[in-house]
């Protein structure tokens, strides 16, 4: 059974354990154990090949985007999170790789992934790596995805693997006992919030390199 979460509540969990992460976040040995191959594993769906508008959702302090915005040097880049701290973190980065003439083509804001500050069709990816768990409402989310992504544009999510005892024991056990207020889903539940809000098809990969992590692929149907 699923458990309530007062919304708010959760935002402000999220946003407390964040502001407070921001200053060291880039050092955290998670970088490379957990961040890293979760960027790879996205970044392996991007097509390289052609100018592409790619949005990054709860973009912490934008290390994937940056490694975006070299690998995919055509494309641009828009950012958002809802953490104060790891957005001005983020922005300090942007300015300094700016000042030296590089990533000129990311673009950073604070918001809400429920209330995505976008153009309605106006994007070709969105990414979203380890952030979904913190958003308590989260077929909301699916649906701005969805209303922002032009046709045929695809979402690229990555999260923790909870279809198996361990996961399940690591990301309801764990995790949760970590970080407070989250929500993994399995991947049943993933099909079922995108196939509500409109995407078709919507697969799932998982075991990669053994790491407890799963991307959703989800293609928005207009
Ligand atoms: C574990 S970090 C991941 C950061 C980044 N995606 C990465 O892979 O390095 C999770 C991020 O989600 C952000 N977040 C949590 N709830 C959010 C929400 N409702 N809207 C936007 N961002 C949110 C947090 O502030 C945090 O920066």
């Amino acid at each position: 059974m699923r458990k309530i979460i007062e919304p708010l509540k959760m935002k402000d969990t999220a946003r407390a354990e964040f502001d407070g992460w921001a200053h060291k976040y880039d050092r955290s040995i998670l970088q490379r154990f957990l961040f890293k191959p979760s960027h790879d594993l996205i970044m392996s769906e991007i097509d390289s090949g052609r100018h592409v508008r790619i949005l990054d959702i709860g973009c912490g302090t934008c290390v994937f985007a940056f490694r975006m915005a070299s690998q995919f040097p055509y494309s641009s880049i828009f950012c958002m999170d809802l953490s104060c701290e790891m957005v001005g973190k983020a922005k300090k980065k942007l300015d300094l790789a700016v000042t030296a003439g590089g990533a000129g083509t990311v673009k950073i804001k604070i918001a809400d992934s429920e209330h995505l500050p976008y153009a309605s069709n106006s994007f070709d990816y969105i990414t979203c790596s380890n952030s979904f768990h913190h958003y308590p409402r989260q077929e909301r989310v699916a649906r701005e995805m969805h209303r922002v992504l032009k046709p045929g544009g695809r979402a690229l999510i990555v999260d923790g693997f909870k279809d198996n005892i361990v996961g399940r024991f690591i990301y309801d056990g764990i995790v949760e006992w970590l970080e407070g207020d989250v929500r993994h889903l399995n991947s049943g539940d993933f099909k079922e919030l995108f196939g509500k809000a409109g995407f078709s098809p919507v697969k799932h990969r998982n075991n990669f390199k053994g790491l407890p992590i799963m991307m959703v692929v989800a293609t928005a149907k207009k």
